[in-house]
């Protein structure tokens, strides 16, 4: 097929300035630092900087070499209910960031600010009542989060498939589908639901830049699409791949214990331990359930390449349409 086709219609390349749709997840661990987000913006991805567990040096440092390897934009992302949430919103400013996205707390009072340079706010949700909100108070498009997802996914479960339709149908403003999405059929998917974008996280996980230990990779990789479980239910649950922590947190909630006990317990661990210690039968090995759909640990510009060129192929399958020939 020829190089780039990507015949799905969108205003995100528009109002971004990225060549595709496709947004690399911002992960905390995997993505804070500038090699991935980097490898995603050159090959014409929207590249995140995940600013979550990052000293304001560092962060500042991997804006920087990100802006000093390419013209393309890039995101950092901010979630807001974050103790240092309000240092890193002026280390964005201060940097002219392209693309902020933001989680877990209200847009509203900060969006002046970003507007003045003229940065481009995305939100992330995960139910209908945030969507329409974050809309009302003027954020540039939304990124919705199904339960199906790895990191903090819907608390409430519903999966993207629903919850992205759901949203599609109430708001005007792009939306990005967030959760379960591994490949260009998975992108194809979302597009048909509304959406005029996909993020996509566990497979960005499964790439040579991400920068977690070696061994939460090899965990990920052997995942099958059933091997992972929400922890935490009833708060800011996260998503993760089935172990000894996860085993320990489904007993005490079995066995009814309170839930001060429980909140402690969840706390006891955390994704730094998988991810940067590579303890993955204690750590919170954060993956979503597409984790079964992936095979393989690529270079993200291939995973690029291949997203994009397996999107179109099954937009073409589903028009009827020949297979292109390989370029
Ligand atoms: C290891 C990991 C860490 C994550 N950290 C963050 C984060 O810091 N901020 C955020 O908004 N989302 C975070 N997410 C969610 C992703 O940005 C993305 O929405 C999600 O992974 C999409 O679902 P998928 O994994 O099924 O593709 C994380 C996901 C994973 C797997």
């Amino acid at each position: 097929m020829s190089e780039g086709a990507f015949g799905f219609p969108s205003r995100l390349p528009g109002l971004l300035g990225i060549r595709y749709p496709i947004l690399q997840g911002g992960m905390s661990w995997a993505s804070s630092s500038a090699a991935l987000p980097l490898a995603v913006a050159r090959a014409g991805g929207l590249g995140v900087i995940a600013a979550g567990p990052m000293r304001t040096e560092a962060l500042i440092a991997a804006i920087r070499e990100v802006k000093a390897g390419t013209e393309a934009p890039f995101a950092v992302n901010v979630p807001l209910y974050n103790k240092r949430s309000a240092e890193f919103l002026d280390i964005v400013e201060a940097e002219r960031v392209p693309v902020l996205i933001c989680s877990q707390g209200g847009p509203k009072a900060h969006l002046p600010r970003f507007r003045a340079y003229g940065a481009k706010w995305l939100h992330v949700v995960a139910s209908e009542a945030h969507a329409i909100k974050a809309e009302a108070a003027g954020v540039d498009g939304l990124i919705v989060v199904g339960g199906d997802a790895g990191g903090h996914p819907a608390p409430d479960e519903v999966s993207a498939m629903v919850l992205v339709r759901a949203v599609a149908r109430k708001v005007a403003i792009p939306v990005i589908a967030a959760g379960g999405i591994a490949d260009g059929a998975g992108i194809a998917a979302v597009f048909a639901l509304g959406a005029e974008g996909a993020q996509l996280g566990t497979r960005f996980l499964m790439t040579r830049e991400a920068t977690v230990h070696e061994a939460y990779k090899q965990r990920v990789l052997e995942a099958g699409i059933a091997d992972t479980t929400l922890v935490g239910r009833g708060g800011l649950p996260v998503r993760q791949i089935r172990n000894r922590f996860s085993a320990e947190v489904d007993a005490a909630e079995r066995a009814g214990q309170p839930k001060e006990a429980l909140d402690a317990l969840y706390a006891s661990r955390s994704l730094k331990l998988a991810a940067f210690d590579g303890d993955v039968d204690w750590g919170k090995v954060e993956a979503g359930q597409s984790a079964g759909l992936i095979g393989e640990i690529l270079p993200a510009a291939e995973v690029m390449k291949r997203l994009v060129a397996e999107a179109e192929a099954t937009r073409r399958r589903l028009l009827g349409l020949p297979e292109q020939a390989a370029a």
